[in-house]
């Protein structure tokens, strides 16, 4: 199971992207809200029972003070995707994005891009599929898709011209 994470439910609409692709992948998930500097015990709850819960993957999103994904990683030995997101109380991004990426060595949080959870779902989805054959060729097959959803776009414009 996917564990999927985030400060506020007012990151949803950003993490549902997440949720989408891998009930698209046919992968089973978890939603929740988990907020590391309100919830604290929560969160350290939540972390501790990770493994146990036989969850693999965990995705965690968060905005301004982004602090969630790298406490969760900091507490669990299962992988941590981070989702850095453009929330309110957000600057620009950038303090989403640095809070998250710039972990200090020894604790890893995989950062993908800004609002970027739709590719944090298929990195977990990637990270199954490295040992399920049945997850991997769904990937292949997704893979497919956007392959030739871009032939339909250059085979149009070759064909109508960029004018
Ligand atoms: C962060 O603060 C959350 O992850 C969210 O991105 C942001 C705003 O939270 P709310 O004020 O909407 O609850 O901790």
């Amino acid at each position: 199971m996917v564990s999927i994470i985030m400060g506020s439910d007012s990151d949803l609409p950003i993490m549902r992207q997440a949720a989408e692709i891998l009930e698209e992948l046919n992968i089973p998930l978890e939603v929740t809200v988990v907020s590391a500097h309100r919830t604290p015990d929560r969160l350290f709850e939540y972390a501790k029972a990770a493994a146990e819960r036989r969850i693999k993957v965990i995705i965690a999103g968060a905005g301004g003070a982004a602090h969630l994904p790298g406490m969760v990683a900091s507490l669990t030995p299962l992988p941590v995707i981070g989702v850095p997101i453009k929330s309110r109380n957000s600057i620009d991004g950038w303090d989403s994005v640095l809070s998250i990426l710039q972990m200090p060595g020894g604790i890893p949080v995989a950062t993908v891009a800004l609002d970027g959870a739709k590719n944090a779902g298929l990195l977990a989805a990637r990270i199954l599929g490295a040992q399920d054959e049945a997850i991997r060729n769904r990937l292949l097959e997704y893979q497919e898709s956007l392959r030739a959803s871009v032939e339909v776009k250059y085979r149009k414009l070759e064909k109508d011209g960029w004018k």
